[in-house]
């Protein structure tokens, strides 16, 4: 099976990434063929930063790495280094109606936060077709925020096919069940628009200020506590096993439970899922050299592949003559 993902070089990376779409991406690289990018041309739709978006892409590529990601096992490239896709896009947008991508919801709510509505924004979903059909994959693992532009790939895929002929393979979101969305601090999905967010990366001193900061409600240390309506037990399960699980909320429905000896806990859990990944960053960032020779090598890789696509679509839609 062909699974694919990609991610914005556009911050830190936090736990909603990780668990929503990185974790179980990774892991592919064991039983599937993955291909696994750095989406820097997206990433031109929020950043206008040219030392920022190029640092930035670094910084995605160690993050990746770091969290296990290998590159022998996976296709690991940055987006803008297979220009093909910008090709496509064009191609795409040729079945894609204009009205279908006013009513995205990443389209809308960005506009609504003020973001200026350029051409870019609202062709994002389009470059993201592209990205899934150029490779021809079959499951994108995404967190639940991203089920819209899935469903606009396969519409744009299913509409090309039937104008021209079979040329994609009809992709599928592939979101994770028990965590479809990870919560931030303030109980909202965890996101770096609203600045929620713990990050993975963060000094010691910032993961505890973070973790201080998660909202709880005010209900009197004796009494007993719901821990399905608390944001503190939805976070700290991402880092529990399911006995582990019931018997916090055993504690929880007892009474009795002190919410900032939940949140110790949760500091110390962590800190240690991540060390390793801490510890193997550090020496990622010693040698940038290196991450730019793995990216490299990951893009004549990924070329390689794209290109039989794009040629069929060439000869398909008349481009070859
Ligand atoms: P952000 O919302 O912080 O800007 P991105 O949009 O860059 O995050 O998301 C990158 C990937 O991580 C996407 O696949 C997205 O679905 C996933 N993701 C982001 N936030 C969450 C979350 N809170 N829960 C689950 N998955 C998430
Ligand atoms: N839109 C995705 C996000 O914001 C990133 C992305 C771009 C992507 N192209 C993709 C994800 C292709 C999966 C497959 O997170």
């Amino acid at each position: 099976m062909r699974v694919l993902s990609g991610i914005q070089p556009s911050g830190n990376l936090h736990i909603g990434n990780y668990f929503g779409m990185m974790k179980p991406m990774i892991a592919y690289q064991e039983t599937a063929e993955l291909y696994c990018f750095i989406v820097n041309y997206h990433a031109m739709t929020s950043v206008a930063d040219g030392e920022r978006l190029s640092k930035g892409t670094l910084e995605a590529a160690m993050d990746f790495l770091a969290l296990g990601l290998d590159p022998d096992k996976a296709i690991f490239w940055v987006q803008g280094d297979v220009p093909e896709v910008t090709e496509l896009t064009w191609v795409l947008t040729n079945v894609t109606p204009v009205g279908l991508l006013l009513r995205t919801h990443s389209y809308k709510d960005k506009v609504a936060q003020g973001i200026a509505p350029n051409h870019g924004l609202l062709s994002y979903p389009v470059l993201m077709a592209a990205d899934i059909l150029l490779y021809q994959a079959e499951r994108v693992p995404v967190g639940k925020d991203q089920q819209q532009h899935l469903e606009i790939t396969r519409d744009i895929a299913i509409k090309f096919n039937g104008l021209y002929g079979q040329a994609f393979v009809i992709p599928e979101a592939e979101i994770n069940p028990d965590i479809p969305t990870v919560l931030g601090l303030d109980g909202r999905k965890m996101s770096k628009s609203y600045d929620n967010t713990i990050e993975i990366f963060s000094t010691e001193e910032t993961l505890r200020r973070k973790i201080a900061g998660i909202v709880t409600d005010s209900t009197p240390v004796a009494a007993p506590k719901d821990p399905d309506r608390c944001n503190l037990f939805a976070i700290i399960s991402l880092f529990l096993d399911s006995e582990e699980k019931a018997e916090l909320a055993d504690r929880y429905r007892r009474g009795g439970l002190k919410y900032s000896d939940v949140k110790k806990d949760l500091f110390a859990r962590i800190w240690e899922c991540f060390r390793r990944a801490r510890e193997k960053r550090r020496t990622l960032e010693e040698n940038p050299g290196l991450i730019r020779e793995i990216l490299k090598a990951g893009a004549r890789k990924a070329r390689d592949k794209a290109r039989p696509t794009l040629d069929l679509v060439r000869r398909k839609v008349g481009l070859v003559y």
